[in-house]
């Protein structure tokens, strides 16, 4: 029936690892021949590409990261490497691809596809759930629970004596990671790239909420806004609280994917085979309002991803 190969491109979320697994065994399901190309848009113009079998995906379904790794290309933007990256597919027989990625790596695998005919379809892949079109990014829910654990045990500290602790949360330029952390942590401050927050409105409220006998405030603040330090400041200085600054990093990037990114993994890898198998495509394979759909690149990468209004609505009190 042919072969078919699945990379990672862009930042590594926790899910790709259960996808990677549920890719070979239904693809050995479906009589396909399963490969990998390592090390993403590099392994493939550098050939790093290997057949794959049931072995190799044994033991690792509750691992974080990805086994085949990832990277960021800049070689790929040249067609001289994607030709050669072409002809490293040739050898292997392989005219279906499946990317798990971004928006970024999409459009690279947009050209590519267009350019050499190569049936691709791409899984939205990122912590920061900025893919305009889908509700889900694999990885999302892991990277929310990390923080979760994060804020639930600074809390703790933060309880421990009269301090606020200000923690900037990942996202690149979408403010969704810190939107929901904020929201179920129950911080009382929260800073997103999505709305202008008004610091004289929230120093009056907090400081009525410190008279009242509020000794301690998180504070959680998207890494797209730039304004973390602003914030620590200006709370040391209006709010007079004592501040600790903690920058979550790449920890968010990690852990043992979740039940629910593992049986999304599922889900994103079965359709997108079963696709493949019908059609020559390349399309991103989307989730929202709870069904699974199919959109051309284009439709996704054409405008910016907006968190929905009801979310905004649901934060506005913690940012003014
Ligand atoms: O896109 C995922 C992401 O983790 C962003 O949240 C963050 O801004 C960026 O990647 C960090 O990139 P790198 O791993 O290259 O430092």
């Amino acid at each position: 029936m042919g072969s078919i190969a699945i990379m990672c491109s862009g930042g590594d979320s926790s899910g790709m690892n259960p996808a990677i697994k549920k890719f070979v065994e239904y693809a050995l399901d479906k009589n396909l021949t399963p490969y990998f190309i390592f090390d993403g848009l590099e392994g493939l113009i550098d050939g790093d590409i290997r057949k794959a079998d049931y072995k190799d995906v044994t033991g690792i379904i509750h691992l974080g990261g990805t086994m085949i790794r990832t990277s960021r290309s800049k070689r790929f933007y040249e067609f001289s490497n994607r030709e050669i990256a072409y002809r490293n597919l040739q050898k292997n027989s392989i005219d279906k691809l499946i990317v798990l990625g971004g928006d970024g790596s999409f459009k690279a695998m947009d050209i590519f596809s267009k350019e050499f005919n190569i049936s691709f379809i791409g899984i939205p892949s990122t912590i920061d759930n900025n893919i305009n079109g889908t509700d889900y990014c694999l990885g999302v829910d892991t990277a929310l629970n990390v923080i979760r654990t994060a804020l639930d045990e600074i809390r703790d500290t933060a309880l421990s004596f009269k301090r606020a602790f200000v923690v900037e949360t990942m996202g690149a330029d979408c403010g969704y990671l810190a939107l929901i952390s904020a929201l179920t942590s129950g911080a009382e401050i929260c800073i997103i790239p999505e709305i202008r927050y008004d610091l004289e409105a929230l120093q009056k409220k907090i400081s009525e909420e410190m008279k009242e006998g509020r000794t301690n405030i998180l504070a959680v603040v998207a890494e797209g806004t730039n304004d973390t330090d602003k914030i620590k400041e200006w709370i040391e200085r209006d709010l007079k609280l004592e501040v600790r600054e903690l920058i979550l990093g790449h920890i968010q990037r990690g852990g043992s994917p979740s039940v629910y990114d593992r049986l999304m993994a599922f889900e994103f890898i079965s359709y997108a085979i079963d696709r493949l198998m019908q059609d020559s495509v390349n399309e991103i394979i989307v989730y929202r309002d709870a069904k699974f759909e199919f959109l051309e690149v284009n439709e996704v990468v054409k405008d910016r991803h907006r968190i929905n209004d009801k979310l905004l609505d649901l934060v506005v009190r913690l940012s003014k």
